[in-house]
Protein backbone atom coordinates (compact mmCIF):
# COMPACT_ATOMS: atom_id res chain seq x y z
CA UNK A 1 0.00 0.00 0.00
CA UNK A 2 1.00 3.01 -0.71
CA UNK A 3 0.67 6.45 1.62
CA UNK A 4 0.59 10.01 0.69
CA UNK A 5 2.44 11.93 2.97
CA UNK A 6 2.29 15.69 2.24
CA UNK A 7 3.14 16.13 -0.76
CA UNK A 8 4.66 12.92 -1.84
CA UNK A 9 3.74 9.21 -2.08
CA UNK A 10 5.77 6.63 -0.13
CA UNK A 11 5.18 3.44 0.36
CA UNK A 12 3.88 1.90 3.96
CA UNK A 13 7.11 0.97 5.02
CA UNK A 14 8.67 4.47 4.70
CA UNK A 15 5.61 6.16 5.88
CA UNK A 16 6.89 6.61 9.33
CA UNK A 17 4.90 8.35 12.54
CA UNK A 18 7.27 9.69 14.80
CA UNK A 19 6.51 8.89 18.37
CA UNK A 20 6.55 12.94 19.22
CA UNK A 21 3.71 13.61 16.69
CA UNK A 22 0.83 15.25 18.39
CA UNK A 23 -2.07 13.00 16.76
CA UNK A 24 -0.15 9.79 18.08
CA UNK A 25 -0.07 11.62 21.76
CA UNK A 26 -3.08 13.82 22.29
CA UNK A 27 -4.82 12.55 19.20
CA UNK A 28 -4.49 16.20 18.03
CA UNK A 29 -5.53 16.28 15.03
CA UNK A 30 -8.41 15.60 11.66
CA UNK A 31 -9.45 13.20 9.59
CA UNK A 32 -12.16 12.35 6.36
CA UNK A 33 -13.11 9.31 4.88
CA UNK A 34 -14.31 9.90 1.67
CA UNK A 35 -15.87 7.05 -0.80
CA UNK A 36 -14.45 6.19 -4.12
CA UNK A 37 -17.29 4.90 -6.68
CA UNK A 38 -15.99 3.66 -10.11
CA UNK A 39 -13.01 5.83 -9.79
CA UNK A 40 -14.89 9.18 -8.65
CA UNK A 41 -14.40 10.91 -5.41
CA UNK A 42 -18.11 10.87 -3.94
CA UNK A 43 -18.51 14.44 -2.84
CA UNK A 44 -15.20 15.76 -3.00
CA UNK A 45 -15.70 19.12 -2.40
CA UNK A 46 -18.20 19.22 0.67
CA UNK A 47 -15.67 16.76 2.29
CA UNK A 48 -12.55 18.99 1.60
CA UNK A 49 -14.98 21.96 2.71
CA UNK A 50 -15.19 20.33 6.26
CA UNK A 51 -11.39 19.10 6.39
CA UNK A 52 -10.81 22.97 6.15
CA UNK A 53 -13.32 23.81 8.68
CA UNK A 54 -11.90 21.43 11.36
CA UNK A 55 -8.59 22.69 11.06
CA UNK A 56 -9.89 26.20 11.27
CA UNK A 57 -11.79 25.22 14.42
CA UNK A 58 -8.60 23.72 15.90
CA UNK A 59 -6.20 26.18 14.53
CA UNK A 60 -4.37 23.76 12.75
CA UNK A 61 -2.62 24.98 10.20
CA UNK A 62 -3.48 23.48 6.30
CA UNK A 63 -0.36 21.37 5.74
CA UNK A 64 2.09 21.41 2.64
CA UNK A 65 0.73 19.24 -0.22
CA UNK A 66 -3.07 20.84 0.56
CA UNK A 67 -3.29 22.87 -2.82
CA UNK A 68 -2.01 19.48 -4.89
CA UNK A 69 -4.48 17.37 -2.50
CA UNK A 70 -6.88 16.45 -4.76
CA UNK A 71 -4.29 15.92 -7.51
CA UNK A 72 -2.17 13.88 -5.30
CA UNK A 73 -5.01 11.77 -4.37
CA UNK A 74 -6.09 10.73 -7.85
CA UNK A 75 -2.29 9.68 -7.83
CA UNK A 76 -2.73 7.01 -5.42
CA UNK A 77 -6.06 5.60 -6.59
CA UNK A 78 -4.73 5.25 -9.95
CA UNK A 79 -1.91 3.33 -8.60
CA UNK A 80 -3.79 1.33 -6.00
CA UNK A 81 -5.73 0.45 -8.93
CA UNK A 82 -8.85 0.34 -6.25
CA UNK A 83 -12.22 1.65 -8.16
CA UNK A 84 -14.35 1.16 -5.38
CA UNK A 85 -13.32 2.09 -2.22
CA UNK A 86 -12.12 4.96 0.72
CA UNK A 87 -9.49 7.08 0.41
CA UNK A 88 -8.47 8.02 4.39
CA UNK A 89 -7.11 11.43 5.08
CA UNK A 90 -5.56 12.60 8.20
CA UNK A 91 -3.87 16.50 9.83
CA UNK A 92 -2.44 16.49 12.40
CA UNK A 93 -0.69 19.44 14.19
CA UNK A 94 2.96 17.95 13.47
CA UNK A 95 5.25 16.97 15.82
CA UNK A 96 7.15 18.33 18.68
CA UNK A 97 8.12 17.74 22.72
CA UNK A 98 5.28 16.82 24.34
CA UNK A 99 3.64 20.07 25.79
CA UNK A 100 -0.48 20.55 26.13
CA UNK A 101 -0.12 23.86 24.63
CA UNK A 102 0.71 24.30 20.80
CA UNK A 103 3.81 23.70 19.73
CA UNK A 104 5.41 27.20 18.34
CA UNK A 105 7.09 25.48 15.40
CA UNK A 106 5.34 22.63 14.22
CA UNK A 107 4.75 21.51 10.85
CA UNK A 108 1.27 19.82 10.37
CA UNK A 109 1.21 15.93 8.89
CA UNK A 110 -0.82 15.29 6.85
CA UNK A 111 -1.38 11.12 5.36
CA UNK A 112 -4.06 9.64 3.11
CA UNK A 113 -4.08 6.55 1.51
CA UNK A 114 -6.87 4.40 -0.32
CA UNK A 115 -8.63 1.01 0.41
CA UNK A 116 -10.71 -1.08 -1.41
CA UNK A 117 -14.31 -1.37 -0.21
CA UNK A 118 -17.47 -3.27 -1.47
CA UNK A 119 -20.48 -1.74 -0.65
CA UNK A 120 -22.45 -3.29 1.60
CA UNK A 121 -25.64 -4.51 0.26
CA UNK A 122 -26.68 -6.46 2.75
CA UNK A 123 -26.94 -4.11 5.63
CA UNK A 124 -28.33 -1.60 3.30
CA UNK A 125 -30.84 -4.19 2.09
CA UNK A 126 -32.14 -5.50 5.35
CA UNK A 127 -31.41 -3.16 7.87
CA UNK A 128 -29.45 -2.91 10.83
CA UNK A 129 -30.00 -3.45 14.53
CA UNK A 130 -28.90 -1.03 16.76
CA UNK A 131 -28.53 0.12 20.86
CA UNK A 132 -29.06 3.28 22.20
CA UNK A 133 -26.24 4.60 24.90
CA UNK A 134 -25.33 7.81 26.14
CA UNK A 135 -23.21 10.44 24.50
CA UNK A 136 -20.07 10.36 26.62
CA UNK A 137 -18.33 12.53 24.12
CA UNK A 138 -16.76 15.66 24.28
CA UNK A 139 -18.90 19.06 23.65
CA UNK A 140 -17.23 19.94 20.09
CA UNK A 141 -18.48 16.66 18.19
CA UNK A 142 -18.80 19.43 14.68
CA UNK A 143 -15.33 18.98 14.57
CA UNK A 144 -14.25 15.55 12.96
CA UNK A 145 -11.23 15.05 15.19
CA UNK A 146 -9.08 12.29 15.75
CA UNK A 147 -10.60 11.84 19.56
CA UNK A 148 -13.08 8.78 18.80
CA UNK A 149 -12.47 6.92 22.34
CA UNK A 150 -16.31 7.92 22.89
CA UNK A 151 -17.82 6.49 19.77
CA UNK A 152 -15.01 3.85 20.13
CA UNK A 153 -16.64 2.81 23.31
CA UNK A 154 -20.47 3.18 22.18
CA UNK A 155 -19.77 0.91 19.22
CA UNK A 156 -18.02 -1.74 21.08
CA UNK A 157 -20.97 -1.61 23.17
CA UNK A 158 -23.11 -2.42 20.30
CA UNK A 159 -21.04 -5.37 18.86
CA UNK A 160 -21.12 -7.13 22.44
CA UNK A 161 -25.37 -6.85 22.38
CA UNK A 162 -25.05 -8.32 18.73
CA UNK A 163 -26.10 -5.01 17.20
CA UNK A 164 -24.58 -2.32 14.48
CA UNK A 165 -24.72 0.44 15.40
CA UNK A 166 -24.79 2.75 19.13
CA UNK A 167 -27.54 5.54 18.87
CA UNK A 168 -26.18 8.19 21.08
CA UNK A 169 -28.53 10.37 23.87
CA UNK A 170 -27.29 13.10 25.46
CA UNK A 171 -29.65 14.21 28.45
CA UNK A 172 -32.65 12.27 26.96
CA UNK A 173 -32.13 13.79 23.37
CA UNK A 174 -30.81 11.56 20.29
CA UNK A 175 -28.16 13.37 19.09
CA UNK A 176 -26.50 10.95 16.11
CA UNK A 177 -24.59 7.61 16.21
CA UNK A 178 -21.34 6.55 16.90
CA UNK A 179 -20.44 6.60 13.53
CA UNK A 180 -23.41 7.75 11.73
CA UNK A 181 -26.21 9.77 11.73
CA UNK A 182 -29.45 9.49 12.45
CA UNK A 183 -32.98 10.16 10.97
CA UNK A 184 -36.61 9.36 12.12
CA UNK A 185 -40.20 9.63 10.37
CA UNK A 186 -43.05 9.71 11.59
CA UNK A 187 -45.82 10.07 9.40
CA UNK A 188 -44.57 12.59 6.58
CA UNK A 189 -42.13 14.41 8.98
CA UNK A 190 -38.56 13.55 9.13
CA UNK A 191 -36.73 14.34 11.75
CA UNK A 192 -32.97 14.69 12.74
CA UNK A 193 -31.01 16.65 14.90
CA UNK A 194 -29.80 19.96 13.67
CA UNK A 195 -26.54 20.55 13.36
CA UNK A 196 -24.62 22.23 16.05
CA UNK A 197 -21.95 21.24 18.46
CA UNK A 198 -24.00 18.00 19.23
CA UNK A 199 -23.33 16.55 15.74
CA UNK A 200 -21.10 15.99 13.12
CA UNK A 201 -22.53 17.55 10.12
CA UNK A 202 -22.16 14.01 7.40
CA UNK A 203 -21.27 14.88 4.04
CA UNK A 204 -23.99 11.80 3.45
CA UNK A 205 -26.40 13.64 5.42
CA UNK A 206 -26.28 16.62 3.31
CA UNK A 207 -26.84 14.53 0.78
CA UNK A 208 -29.62 13.08 1.96
CA UNK A 209 -31.21 16.40 3.02
CA UNK A 210 -31.44 17.66 -0.96
CA UNK A 211 -32.65 14.10 -1.44
CA UNK A 212 -35.85 14.60 1.30
CA UNK A 213 -36.77 16.97 -1.54
CA UNK A 214 -37.64 14.61 -4.01
CA UNK A 215 -40.16 12.63 -1.34
CA UNK A 216 -43.31 13.96 0.44
CA UNK A 217 -41.09 14.30 3.86
CA UNK A 218 -40.92 17.23 5.22
CA UNK A 219 -37.79 17.88 6.78
CA UNK A 220 -37.59 18.86 10.50
CA UNK A 221 -34.65 19.40 12.26
CA UNK A 222 -35.18 19.33 15.44
CA UNK A 223 -33.66 17.45 19.02
CA UNK A 224 -35.97 14.96 19.50
CA UNK A 225 -35.91 12.16 22.64
CA UNK A 226 -35.47 8.48 23.11
CA UNK A 227 -38.78 8.05 24.05
CA UNK A 228 -40.22 9.52 20.33
CA UNK A 229 -37.28 7.54 18.23
CA UNK A 230 -38.43 4.06 19.99
CA UNK A 231 -41.93 5.30 18.54
CA UNK A 232 -41.12 6.11 15.04
CA UNK A 233 -42.39 4.84 11.88
CA UNK A 234 -38.99 4.54 10.44
CA UNK A 235 -35.88 4.64 11.43
CA UNK A 236 -32.20 5.17 9.27
CA UNK A 237 -28.23 6.10 9.51
CA UNK A 238 -26.52 7.72 7.01
CA UNK A 239 -22.92 7.50 6.41
CA UNK A 240 -19.90 7.21 3.83
CA UNK A 241 -20.16 3.62 3.94
CA UNK A 242 -23.23 2.48 4.79
CA UNK A 243 -25.33 5.23 2.00
CA UNK A 244 -28.96 5.12 3.58
CA UNK A 245 -29.09 2.58 5.80
CA UNK A 246 -32.52 0.94 7.40
CA UNK A 247 -32.22 0.23 11.50
CA UNK A 248 -34.91 -2.09 11.89
CA UNK A 249 -34.55 -2.17 15.81
CA UNK A 250 -33.17 -0.18 18.53
CA UNK A 251 -32.64 -2.05 21.84
CA UNK A 252 -34.58 -5.56 20.67
CA UNK A 253 -37.66 -3.59 20.38
CA UNK A 254 -38.86 -3.30 17.07
CA UNK A 255 -39.33 -0.08 14.61
CA UNK A 256 -42.56 -0.11 12.61
CA UNK A 257 -43.01 -3.53 11.14
CA UNK A 258 -38.97 -4.72 11.76
CA UNK A 259 -38.31 -4.18 8.14
CA UNK A 260 -36.82 -1.72 5.71
CA UNK A 261 -39.84 1.26 5.54
CA UNK A 262 -41.29 2.72 2.65
CA UNK A 263 -39.89 6.33 2.61
CA UNK A 264 -36.39 4.68 3.72
CA UNK A 265 -36.36 2.60 0.72
CA UNK A 266 -37.55 5.28 -1.49
CA UNK A 267 -34.22 7.38 -0.38
CA UNK A 268 -32.29 4.77 -0.91
CA UNK A 269 -33.47 4.61 -4.81
CA UNK A 270 -32.84 8.16 -5.07
CA UNK A 271 -29.71 7.87 -3.67
CA UNK A 272 -29.10 4.99 -6.21
CA UNK A 273 -30.46 7.43 -8.69
CA UNK A 274 -27.58 9.97 -7.50
CA UNK A 275 -24.95 7.73 -7.97
CA UNK A 276 -26.32 6.18 -11.84
CA UNK A 277 -26.09 9.88 -12.47
CA UNK A 278 -22.38 10.80 -11.29
CA UNK A 279 -20.92 7.14 -12.91
CA UNK A 280 -20.79 7.53 -16.64
CA UNK A 281 -22.21 3.91 -17.94
N1 LIG B 1 -17.67 8.61 10.20
N2 LIG B 1 -21.35 11.02 12.75
C1 LIG B 1 -20.21 10.42 13.17
C2 LIG B 1 -19.90 10.42 14.62
C3 LIG B 1 -19.35 9.83 12.23
O1 LIG B 1 -18.21 9.27 12.65
C4 LIG B 1 -19.70 9.84 10.85
C5 LIG B 1 -18.83 9.22 9.80
C6 LIG B 1 -20.90 10.45 10.48
C7 LIG B 1 -21.35 10.52 9.05
O2 LIG B 1 -20.54 11.37 8.28
P1 LIG B 1 -20.35 11.16 6.71
O3 LIG B 1 -21.71 11.04 6.13
O4 LIG B 1 -19.63 12.37 6.29
O5 LIG B 1 -19.54 9.88 6.55
C8 LIG B 1 -21.69 11.04 11.45
C9 LIG B 1 -16.74 8.03 9.27
C10 LIG B 1 -17.37 7.23 8.19
C11 LIG B 1 -15.66 7.28 10.03
O6 LIG B 1 -15.34 7.73 11.12
O7 LIG B 1 -15.15 6.29 9.53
Amino acid sequence: MNILLNDEIVSRENAMVDIEDRGYQFGDGIYEMIRIYDGLLFEWEAHLERLVRSAKELMIPLPKGMEVLQKNIHLLMKESGVLNGSVYIQITRGVSPRTHHFPEIADPVLTAYVREMERPLEQIRNGIKAITTEDIRWLRVDIKSLNLLGNVLAKQKAVEQGASEAILVRGDIVTEASSSNVFAIRGQECFTHPTNQFILNGITRQVVVRLLESTNLTLVETPFTKEALMEMDEVFITNTGLEVCPVIEIDEQLIGDGIPGYYTTQLQKAFEALLLELIPQ
